[in-house]
């Protein structure tokens, strides 16, 4: 394995869409550069110029859920390889919208993908490059789809997997809280039906910890 010395923290932020986790990422993102620590805010799918673009297929092309899968490991290969390694070894703190963990919860739990599958490709793509903290902005399907349904009303485009069924998304949220009862030490589960500034208040905690 590489040494990647001086070693940067490698955090993620996940939730079901209408969490709120992206707003929370540019607030966190801030804190810590207000901190004086050098922040690489980046997100996936996407994070590279070839990333972007295929999130672009990813969001609104028809494809089958393996292909979906596939394309993710893709992009992230791209990401890892471009932007988060040379991070971390410079000694940044990479803060990542979305990793590894949400195949696992929208493709596996939430379209059937075989997990054995996903655990070959992660392994494939990032060997032991895994986040040490996971943010996980936990809300239940319902609260998710009157959030989408409010943004869609104020004009945001609707991308192919915010127009998922309830029944979807609460596979997904399931599929995440699961993994984090088996990784509890890495899983951090922020309530985010709470009012924003009650979870910012709980990043600034975090943030101190960091
Ligand atoms: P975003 O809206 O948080 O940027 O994410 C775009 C969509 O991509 C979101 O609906 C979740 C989905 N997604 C997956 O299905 N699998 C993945 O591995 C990743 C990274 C995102």
């Amino acid at each position: 394995m590489p040494d990647h010395s001086p070693r940067g923290r490698f955090i993620t932020l996940e939730g079901i869409d209408g969490a709120g986790k992206s707003t929370h990422a540019r607030f966190l993102a801030e804190m810590l550069a207000a901190r004086g620590r050098r922040v690489v805010a980046t997100r996936e799918p996407g994070g590279t110029s070839t990333g972007e673009a295929i999130r672009e297929w990813l969001l609104h092309r028809t494809m089958t859920h393996d292909t979906e899968a596939l394309l993710m490991f893709a992009a992230r290969r791209e990401h890892v390889v471009n932007v988060i390694e040379p991070a971390l070894a410079r000694g940044d703190i990479v803060l990542c919208d979305r990793f590894t963990d949400a195949t696992y919860a929208y493709q596996g739990s939430g379209h059937g993908v075989s997990l054995a599958m996903i655990d070959a490709l992660a392994q494939w793509v990032h060997g032991h490059c895994d986040p040490e903290l996971t943010l996980l902005f936990d809300v239940p399907g319902e609260v998710s789809r009157e959030r989408l349904a409010r943004m869609h009303a104020k004009g945001k485009a609707q991308d192919k997997f915010e127009r998922e069924t309830l029944a979807f998304f609460e596979r997904v949220r399931n599929g995440y809280l699961a993994r984090a009862a088996t990784e509890p030490g890495r899983f951090r589960i922020i309530d985010s039906t709470r009012p924003v500034a009650d979870v910012r208040a709980e990043l600034g905690r975090i943030a101190e910890q960091l």
